[in-house]
């Protein structure tokens, strides 16, 4: 129960950070933790470290519940060997792990470690691949979250990355496949541990991590409040708590558009009017922000929440975006979760540091990951809907099951200023004033296609709605699409473009 010692605990406390029990104290239900493998001990002899042993050799594993839910952990202890993974430190790992994908329960994983066991050599590289192993086999059949409350470094980061979800605690984590020595050697880079992979870096940088807190209590409490949205399992359906209907009308939203269509505002806000009141938690909020994704609640039941965001390069689609949309539409489709899209694109960001990185292939990501979706989708277009952006935005093409649009929707090829100056050129050209001449084509351009109802004419848009009213036609949709079923065909799994 003392880890390492009274000596190292203290010195745990003095960095600002818990023990991995207190860690787990915060995380669970009050008396409901039970845990497995306390007298577990490594079988290293090597340096002397048979006569080095400490019982439940660095981690503490086990289950217990989150608000009432089974969920399935492991608490890795720096006190003991720096929280070092050994060969039984997996097996403990992995024993929890085998349980939580039997038994159909999330799996959290708080990590604070000092990488591989050193002293073990191979065979702790080995328990970190039959992590790796089991973290890939349970993707998609049961949530995984990783906290990292201390360091992560080298291989170690690798079972986070391919969890659903990461949270680092600022200041006091960091993850680094080499360290801040290997870059300065290889590449002659000084950089901090902090610099290099703090919370700061990966959420706004990398990406690599999905929340930034600001201490292990923030982080604890995001925890619980993701898994909230989330089923146990694939098989089981996104909670929905107790919803007293009311007003459902929202008149705000009729006003809250700007007048001219190239002013930006901020899509949260049309996202807190439309949903159940401050249920939203953003995911990736400082990443990528040209597009906002997270989780919600709609009349109680959980919903994911894809939205382009004006206020943020005039929400346009690039690489970061994309990639970051797609994995959270994947996620929201792994385990039953609605989708529900705001559109507000301009197209995608155009440039040779996109082109060269690969906006193709990774633009492609975020389509293919909604062509796959099968859960309900709906869209509201509240504005701009242009180009291959407009497809991709789960368009009806690609399998949306409601498409809305407010009044305000231009659903075109581009914008009008750009469209007449392509197909008008000649007679732009020939005007005598080309400006006058411009303005009027684009005009001409503008009322033909800026406009939801060309779009709407096709069936292309189901209805155009009132902004008011988007709150109740969204309830009524999420209610309709609720016994939804959808097939794609076999197949041993896609190949979606990475
Ligand atoms: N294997 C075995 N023991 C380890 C270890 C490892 N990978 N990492 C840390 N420890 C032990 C230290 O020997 C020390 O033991 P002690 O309490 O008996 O003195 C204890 O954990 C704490 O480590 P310390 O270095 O004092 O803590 P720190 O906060 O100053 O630094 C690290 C933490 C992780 C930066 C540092 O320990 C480190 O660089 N570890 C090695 C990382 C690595 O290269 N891992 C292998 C590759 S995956």
């Amino acid at each position: 129960m003392q880890g390492g010692g009274a000596h190292r605990i203290e010195s745990q406390h003095k960095k600002g950070k818990l023990t991995a029990r207190e860690r787990l104290h915060f995380l669970l239900d009050e008396g409901s933790f039970q845990e497995i493998g306390m007298l577990v001990t490594h079988r290293s002899v090597d340096f002397g470290m048979e006569k080095e042993k400490y019982p439940g050799d660095g981690v503490v594993t086990g289950y217990g519940t989150v608000n009432g839910r089974l969920v399935y952990v492991f608490s890795q202890d720096f006190t003991v060997f720096g929280g070092s993974l050994s060969e039984t430190h997996a097996e403990k790992i992995c024993k929890v792990m085998d349980l939580a994908l039997k038994n159909g329960a999330p799996f959290v994983g708080l990590n604070d470690s000092g990488g591989a066991r050193i002293q073990e050599g191979v065979v702790s590289l080995g328990g970190y691949a039959d992590i790796f192993y089991r973290n890939t086999m349970a993707s998609g059949v049961i949530p995984q979250i990783s906290a990292i409350m201390g360091p992560c470094a080298g291989g170690a980061v690798y079972s986070p990355a391919i969890t659903d979800f990461i949270l680092m605690v600022e200041h006091t984590s960091y993850m680094f496949v080499t360290g801040p020595n290997v870059v300065k050697t290889v590449t002659h880079e000084e950089v901090t541990s902090e610099e290099l992979g703090g919370a700061h870096t990966h959420a706004t940088k990398s990406g690599v991590t999905h929340f930034a807190c600001a201490n292990e209590i923030a982080a604890i409490q995001h925890i619980k409040q993701l898994l909230s949205y989330m089923p146990q399992n694939c098989e089981d359906k996104a909670p929905s708590l107790h919803y007293e209907t009311g007003n459902e009308t929202r008149p705000e939203l009729n006003s809250l558009l700007p007048p001219a269509p190239s002013t930006p505002y901020d899509i949260r806000e049309v996202i807190d009017h439309v949903i159940d009141k401050d249920s939203f938690l953003e995911v990736h909020k400082d990443f990528a922000e040209n597009l906002v994704v997270g989780f919600a609640r709609l009349a109680g039941r959980s919903i994911g929440i894809v939205a382009n965001q004006p206020a943020f390069l005039a929400g346009v689609l690039d690489i970061h975006s994309s990639t970051k949309g797609a994995r959270f539409v994947r996620f929201c489709d792994c385990f039953n979760i609605p989708l529900l899209v705001f559109e507000d694109v301009p197209g995608f960001l155009p440039g040779t540091d996109q082109e060269w990185n690969a906006i193709i292939t990774n633009g492609a990501k975020l389509l293919y990951a909604f062509c796959e979706a099968t859960v309900p989708r709906v869209t509201v277009i509240t504005r701009k809907a242009y180009g291959g952006a407009y497809d991709v935005m789960n368009s009806k093409h690609i399998g949306a099951d409601m498409n809305f649009a407010w009044p305000s929707a231009e659903i075109a090829v581009m914008g009008a200023k750009g469209a007449a100056e392509i197909i008008f050129k000649r007679e732009i050209g020939k005007a005598d004033n080309h400006e006058a001449k411009w303005l009027e084509m684009e005009q001409l351009y503008s009322d033909t296609f800026a406009n939801p109802y060309r779009a709407a004419e096709r069936g292309f848009i189901d209805e155009v709605i009132e902004p008011a009213e988007t709150r109740v036609k969204l309830i009524q949709a999420f209610k309709m699409l609720e016994n939804k079923v959808v097939n794609n065909p076999r197949k041993k799994h896609g190949n979606i473009p990475l």
